[in-house]
Order: structure tokens, then sequence, then C-alpha cells
């Protein structure tokens, strides 16, 4: 049965905390694609197919037009940042795309302007902020950026608007007391309580509005039962953490490769050089460590040495992030995997990344907002755990373990589209009609 969906109707404002490499390369690549400069390569929501019904069907239609997604000329943008430099200022800071192309659609980006920030030093010790809001108590903060989202929606005209975090990664943390309840919370918001993060703030104002709530980053966010409580109230989509993108997506389509064809893994030492403003805050310990949980859960779940320890019981894993100035924000990654095969016998894959981090985390932002915009219309709430495809640490409810397998994140996603759009689910069995075909040959 086809869910019922709301239309896209109206404007989308896709609003980020957090305007810098990642975010002034999406905004600045959505206005080149409507301008008809470039086409959105690497979005599965623009340019992927997807199979409908029998293979014998022919069925393949464009995502875009097979489920009513916002249309990209519909999107309005804005956000917050610690700096006060427009978007386009901004975009040439980080040096990722082309400064002619920049020029040529300038003036859209210029007229975005972010918004004060909520900021906390101990939470990202490697930024010098300037552009921050000021106020008595957390709580104060959460009430400033709740009308920050008024207003915006007003003076643009929005029908509906989505927040995705593209700030910087906070330092570690582990959820608390203060976590554990909307109650606990919502009090350790009016007491300040130190463990309650900048992006939680911006996350319980979001939900709190029932703006759907996307995570780019590795910090726990809107992955507490607090918030997760709120998305219930409120009834909005809320997913995370950090953008599957550069060497954790290499490692979601090779592991589960390796582990389908029964191949042991000893050892998988990653190590990557980064110069951008990114590089800069991940190389302070304490937002490291964030990062490095993120990176690190994936294989673990992907290979499962609990169900093969002959094949994965000994894998080391082992993740290092190098800031390097002048790689800016082309990474280098360089992948070692000692694997072995029948009998034993040692083997070895290299694999060394030549990527541009914003250019692959770009079209995983926009399909983030344009899903959870759909998931939103179509009264679907809480944790959308069908868009893992995108995270590297992908948010489940407490006690289900996430899927890290690229393929079977797209699976998911597709099936839940169709699911959606009241087509059948395909489960590639094919015995059902395999006979029929045989029969009329
Ligand atoms: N680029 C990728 O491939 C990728 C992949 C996964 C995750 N991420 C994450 O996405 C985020 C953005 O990456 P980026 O390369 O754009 O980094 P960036 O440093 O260029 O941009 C982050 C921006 O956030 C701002 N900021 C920091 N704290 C803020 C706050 N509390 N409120 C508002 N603004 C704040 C900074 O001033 C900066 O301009 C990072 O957390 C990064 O780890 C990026």
């Amino acid at each position: 049965m086809r869910t019922a969906i709301k239309p896209a109707e109206g404007r989308l404002g896709i609003v980020m905390p957090g305007l810098g490499a990642v975010a002034t390369t999406f905004i600045a690549g959505v206005q080149a694609i409507r301008t008809n400069r470039a086409l959105p390569i690497g979005s599965l929501s623009q340019m992927g197919n997807i199979r409908l019904g029998k293979r014998t069907e022919n069925r393949c239609p464009r995502i875009r037009d097979f489920v009513p997604l916002a249309d990209l000329d519909d999107l309005v943008f804005g956000g917050w940042d610690v700096y006060d430099v427009d978007v386009h200022a901004s975009a040439r800071n980080a040096g990722v795309l082309d400064p002619a192309m920049l020029a040529s659609i300038g003036p859209a980006l210029e007229a975005i302007r972010p918004m004060k920030a909520v900021f906390d030093e101990t939470y990202v010790p490697n930024l010098d902020a300037r552009h921050v809001k000021q106020a008595a108590t957390k709580m104060d903060l959460a009430e400033a950026v709740v009308e920050d989202l008024r207003r915006f929606r007003r003076e643009n005209d929005c029908a509906r608007m989505v927040m995705v975090w593209c700030a910087s990664t906070e330092k570690y943390t582990k959820a608390s007391e203060v976590h554990e309840t909307l109650d606990a919370f919502e009090r350790g918001l009016r007491n300040s309580h130190p463990a309650i993060a900048p992006s939680m703030i911006y996350a319980y104002a979001a939900i709190s509005e029932g703006i759907p709530f996307v995570n780019g980053a590795p910090n726990l966010t809107c992955d507490i039962p607090a918030l997760i409580e709120l998305a219930a109230q409120t009834d909005t989509p809320i997913g995370g953490k950090d953008f599957k993108t550069g060497q954790t997506l290499m490692k979601t389509i090779i592991a589960p490769g390796l582990q389908a064809r029964a191949l042991g893994i000893r050892g998988w030492f990653s190590s990557n050089i980064l110069g951008n403003r990114d590089g800069l805050v991940l190389d302070h310990p304490d937002n490291f460590r964030t990062k490095e949980v993120s990176k690190l859960s994936v294989l673990r779940d992907i290979l499962r040495p609990d169900l093969s320890p002959e094949l994965y019981g000994e894998l080391y894993h082992k993740v290092c992030i190098n800031y390097y100035p002048p790689h800016g924000d082309n990474k280098e990654s360089w992948d070692n995997i000692d694997i072995f095969g029948w009998l034993g016998y040692p083997m070895q894959i290299k694999i060394n990344f030549l990527c541009r981090d914003s250019i692959l985390a770009a079209p995983v932002v926009l399909d983030l907002a344009l899903f959870s915009d759909l998931a939103k219309r179509a009264g679907m709430s809480g944790i959308q755990e069908w868009l893992s495809f995108y995270f590297k640490s992908p948010q489940t409810l407490p006690g289900l373990r996430p899927e890290h397998d690229i393929f079977k994140q797209l699976i998911k996603l597709q099936n839940t589209l169709r699911h959606m759009m009241g087509e059948d689910l395909i489960t590639h069995l094919g015995l059902d009609y395999y006979q029929e075909l045989v029969e009329a040959l």
C-alpha cells in the first residue's frame, strides 16, 4: 500500500550549523547545478536509478522522478558559523571549488551570511571563535536558535525546513544522566549543564520545532535518549552520524566483498593526511577521539569477529589522521590490508585514494536533506535508519546493531522508497518468475 506523502510544495529551507568547506561546497554546487553549469554527480537522489518490479518489466526510473522530492530550484540555504564570513568568501577560503566558477555564481552566495553561532570552546579548542551568541543559560541559547529558525522561515517564505550539522567535530563525550530523559535534558539546559554540547542545543531547537535534524559529524548530538524522546513527541525525523566519504566509504565497499568470499583479514592500517580546517580541529586529541571511534566501529560490525573468529578474530585495525596544511581539502589516504586465503596463505591489498573530501560530502548533504524532508512529509519520525547508507556510524535504536555494509544499506534505502510508493519490495529471489521465462523460451 502506498504511504500518504504530502506534496513537496513551496520552498525548502536547508539550514546548517557550520558554513565551512562541506556546507559551502554543497550550496555553491546546488547553485551551479540549477544554473546548468554542472551535474549533481555523486547524488543518488538526482543521478541514481531504482529498479521497480521484475527484471522483465524494465522499469528503472531516476529516483528523483520516482519519489516526490523537493525540486532543487525550491531550495534556500542558511546557517550559523563562528566566523562572520559570507558563503562566497568562505567557499574561497576553503579552496575546494574553482575560483572562476565561484565568481560566476558569486552574488547568490554573497547574500548568505552566517547567523551567530552557539559555541563552547571546551568542545572545539582549536578554533578562535568570534561570531557567537551570548546568553545567560543554555536554554536561552536554544530559544535564540528557535528564534533564528522562525525568522529564517518567515524571511525566506519556506514551507518546510531541515537542519544538517556541518560544523566542526566536537570533543569525544559519552551519554550521561543529563541525556537520559527529556526532563533531565531540559533541566540541564536551564542549569547550563557542561555535558550539553552546542550541537545538542541546535538539535534540540530544530527537533522541538518539528524540523528534521541530520548530524554530519561523529558527535553524539541527537544520538541520546532525550532527543529521541523529543523527536517522537514532535514527529520529527532524525539521523546521523558522520557523513560516509573518503576512506570509510572505501572500507564499507571493500570489507563486505572480502567477507562475502570468506577471506580472512589479519590487519587493516588506515592513515590519511588532510589540511583543511576539519583537519586542524581533528588535530586535537579529544576531537580526533570522536572521529576515531566512528571510523573504528565500521569493520567490527561488517566482519562480525564474534561469528567468524577464524577469519577476523585476530584483526588489528588502526586509524590515523594527520593534519598536513599543503594538501588542503584534498585528502590523501593509504590503506594496507593484510588478508589471507585458502589454507591461510597471506596476501595484501594497498589502496592510495587521492580524494576531495568536500566533493564527496556535498552530494551526501543534498540527499540527506531531500530524503529527511521526504520522510517528514511521509509521516516518518524518529531515527531514519534507512539513511544509514550515508553515515560512517549510523544511529540506531539502543540495542540494535547498525548496518555498515554499503550494499545492504542501499537495498534498505531503495526498499524504503519502494515501500513508500506502494511498489513491491525486491528480494532478488527471482525464482517466482524464472520458471515462466524458461518455459517461454
Ligand atoms: N568532508 C568530509 O568528507 C566529511 C566527512 C564526514 C564528516 N565530516 C564532518 O563534517 C563537518 C564539516 O566539515 P568541513 O570540512 O566543512 O569542516 P570546516 O572546518 O571547513 O567547517 C566547519 C565549520 O563549522 C564552524 N563551526 C564550528 N563550531 C561551530 C558551532 N558550534 N556553530 C556553528 N559553526 C561552527 C567552523 O567555524 C567551520 O567554519 C566536520 O565535523 C567534519 O568532521 C566531513
